[in-house]
């Protein structure tokens, strides 16, 4: 990591996008390959790619807010 900063951002229905150098790591603390710069998330548990977004969350109809 560089030290520059790094942005999470929550999206409304959908995933968390990572903004920056930031290290992408498994529940044995394995690092997670990425091969971009900005990276969502999977927050519903649908994804295919997790811990990435495959945007499975749309069909899904996944809600963030009540
Ligand atoms: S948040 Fe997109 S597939 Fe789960």
């Amino acid at each position: 990591m560089t030290g520059e900063r790094v942005t999470v951002t929550a999206y409304t229905d959908g995933p968390l996008l990572v903004r920056g150098d930031a290290d992408i790591l498994d529940a044995d603390g394995h690092r997670v390959p990425r091969t971009r710069r900005t990276v969502a998330l999977c927050r519903c548990g649908l994804s295919t790619i997790k811990p990435y977004c495959d945007g499975t969350h749309k069909a899904a109809g996944f809600r963030t807010d009540e």
